[in-house]
């Protein structure tokens, strides 16, 4: 079979990987794929850092229009990021006929429905595993592996750069500024980082998950967004002291009527394995009514864990050059003609466990007033701890684990406990998940 050829648009931190991966194990790789997979023109802003990087084994230009309206190109890899000149650039890839590799997460949960409905009018694969858990092969195992299942539930650490932050506070008491300066240092943050420290990123990647989970069309808007910085040192302490861990997590879940989306900190109890991914790692449990829980691990973002999921698309992209179209696996997992129009739950009809804190004056009555307001709201608590006085004050924190509850119940008591005036300053709320 003749050399596949590849055009590359963005040579920075993932492109960069992509390279030299394709290029380390490029006879492993044409092995698997049967053909040589070759990269042939490579389009960055920074041309001498292209050139640099390239040498003489490809042409290198500064305009992306160059290779996505090559003739000579067959699958054009976007890892420029964002959702503007990126956008452009692969529908006018898709227009042209090319297939399109993409990490570009952002761009799918917001404009993917388009992309996808323009990629199959022109019989062309966007293909995106690098989109969603770095390295992990999740995008496949959810499209294919999984397919017999319904899928109830999908729970992720998707976000490697909250992940290290909180791992890094949590172990090494370092401060929230100083581990985001170092996981941008090593290549795992979004161009903005507010992106992954507000749940962003995340949003975006559970956008992805959901629509291939649950067969529904990308709903970015309709996620619930928290992120992890106005989490505080104590909360991660004292979830510590009653055997949690906190994790920024990614929720899908199918209820009756209808689906919770959502990413938020959240309390997670440390004997799950999913408690215990640190760092720079993803894990994503799936719950499938056949095969139970799934759990898939690895690298969340950096970059030659991301180019492994570049590159493995390639190869996809490779075998089924010659698959009839209808017959390839649909974008989306489902076909797109039956895709589901089922409800995003409002945040309010959420229901979940709640870690409360609260700083309230060391008075008699306090708690009676506090468990009153919860009984009235049919909250029931699990367990409740008061803290010591903070030093020199009458003030004390307490902190209480709730069952089961409808969050906009939970919303209606934070208002009046708020209200109270032995209670100082606002109710901090985390979610808490059992994942059992
Ligand atoms: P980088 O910023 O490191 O790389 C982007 C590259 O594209 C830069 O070299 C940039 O040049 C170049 N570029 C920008 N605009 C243009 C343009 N108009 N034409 C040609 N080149 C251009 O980003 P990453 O590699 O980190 O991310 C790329 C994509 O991969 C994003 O969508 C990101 O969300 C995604 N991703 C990243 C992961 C990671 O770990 N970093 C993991 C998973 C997904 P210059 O620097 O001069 O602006
Ligand atoms: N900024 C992202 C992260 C990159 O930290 O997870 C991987 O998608």
């Amino acid at each position: 079979m003749k050399p596949i050829n590849v055009g590359l648009l963005g040579i920075g931190t993932v492109g960069g990987g992509t390279f030299r991966v394709l290029a380390r194990n490029r006879e492993e790789i044409a092995r698997r794929a049967g053909c040589e997979i070759a990269m042939k023109m490579v389009a960055d802003k920074d041309l001498d850092k292209a050139r640099r990087l390239v040498g003489k084994s490809a042409t290198v230009t500064a305009d992306a229009n160059e290779v996505v309206g090559h003739p000579d190109i067959d699958i054009v890899v976007e890892l420029i990021g964002g959702t503007g000149v990126a956008k452009e650039l692969i529908l006018k890839a898709i227009a042209n006929g090319k297939h399109v590799v993409t990490a570009n997460k952002a761009l799918l949960a917001q404009h993917g429905n388009e992309i996808f409905a323009a990629a199959q009018k022109k019989d062309v694969m966007v293909a995106f595993e690098a989109a969603v858990g770095g390295g992990i092969p999740i995008i496949k195992s959810l499209r294919e592996g999984l397919t017999a299942n319904r899928i109830e539930w999908i729970a992720g650490i998707i976000n490697g750069t909250c992940n290290f932050i909180l791992s890094e506070m949590r172990e090494k008491g370092a401060s929230f500024a100083d581990v985001l300066k170092e996981a941008q240092a090593r290549g795992y943050a979004e161009a903005d980082p507010t992106f992954d420290i507000e749940g962003v990123d995340a949003a975006h990647k559970l956008t992805i998950m959901a629509a291939i989970g649950f067969g529904i069309p990308m709903q970015f808007k309709s996620v619930h967004v928290e992120g992890i910085s106005r989490l505080a040192q104590q909360d991660i302490r004292y979830a510590g002291e009653l055997g949690y861990r906190v994790k920024l997590l990614g929720i899908a879940k199918r209820k009756e009527k209808g689906i919770e989306l959502r990413v938020h900190p959240t309390l997670i109890p440390e004997r799950r394995l999913i408690a215990n991914v640190e760092g720079v790692m993803n894990a994503i449990l799936v719950k499938g009514d056949a095969v139970g829980q799934a759990m898939f691990y690895g690298a969340g973002a950096g970059a030659e864990p991301t180019a492994s999921a570049i590159v493995a698309d390639l190869v996809d992209v490779a075998r089924m050059l010659t698959a009839d179209p209808e017959h390839r696996v649909p974008h989306l997992a489902f076909q797109p003609d039956r895709l589901s129009n089922t409800p995003i739950l409002p945040m309010g009809e959420v229901e979940t466990r709640y870690y409360l804190r609260m700083c309230v004056q060391d008075k008699p009555g306090v708690l009676a007033d506090i468990s009153r307001i919860l009984a009235d709201l049919s909250i029931s608590i699990e367990a409740m701890v008061q803290k010591e006085p903070h030093p020199g004050e009458e003030q004390v924190d307490i902190i209480m684990l709730t069952h089961l509850t409808v969050e906009k119940n939970v919303d209606a008591a934070i208002a009046r406990i708020e209200k109270l005036p032995v209670v100082v300053g606002k109710v901090t709320r985390i979610r808490l998940e059992e994942l059992n």
